[in-house]
């Protein structure tokens, strides 16, 4: 009697094989689904608390220097203009919602996005900001500076 077992190698191979394009397209899937369900339910953005916010040290910021920092779960922008002159506004621009910046060699805010500029009261000046920036108090309390929001009168 003759021998006609062929090793069974077909079903293994094409196991592996099976394996193998089963978890890439899974990856793949998995590589689009996650980014997506990123954008759609964003992380929790911790909440500072109301309207106050310590935006920084006394001593952090140089004369002519400025800080950005997190108010609520917007950018905010310290300025140090004067000795012990301190001002803020929301860094996020009026046009299409980057973030401002403060240009020492210009003295004023400015929009990378589309070359916005705002003055030192915030007021746009320059490029298609549509609106000035929003602006804060800043006041000295010890030795931090707090940053609130205007309340209307
Ligand atoms: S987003 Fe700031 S100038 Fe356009």
């Amino acid at each position: 009697m003759e021998n006609t077992a062929v090793p069974e190698v077909g079903p293994t191979r094409r196991r592996v094989v099976e394996l193998f394009l089963g978890s890439s397209m899974f990856a793949s899937l998995v590589s689009f689904v996650y980014p997506l369900l990123r954008y759609l339910v964003p992380p929790p953005v911790a909440d500072l608390g109301g309207d106050e916010v310590i935006a920084a040290k006394v001593g952090d910021l140089k004369l002519n220097a400025a800080k950005i920092f997190r108010f609520g779960n917007r950018p905010g922008l310290l300025l140090r203009i004067g000795e012990g002159e301190y001002r803020a506004f929301s860094a996020t621009c009026t046009h299409l919602s980057c973030t401002v910046q403060y240009r020492t060699d210009l003295h004023e805010i400015w929009c990378a996005c589309h070359n916005g500029m705002y003055d030192l009261n915030g007021r746009n000046v320059s490029g298609p900001p549509p609106r000035p920036l929003e602006k804060y108090q800043v006041h000295v309390r010890g030795e931090d500076l707090v940053v609130s929001r205007k309340r209307e009168a």
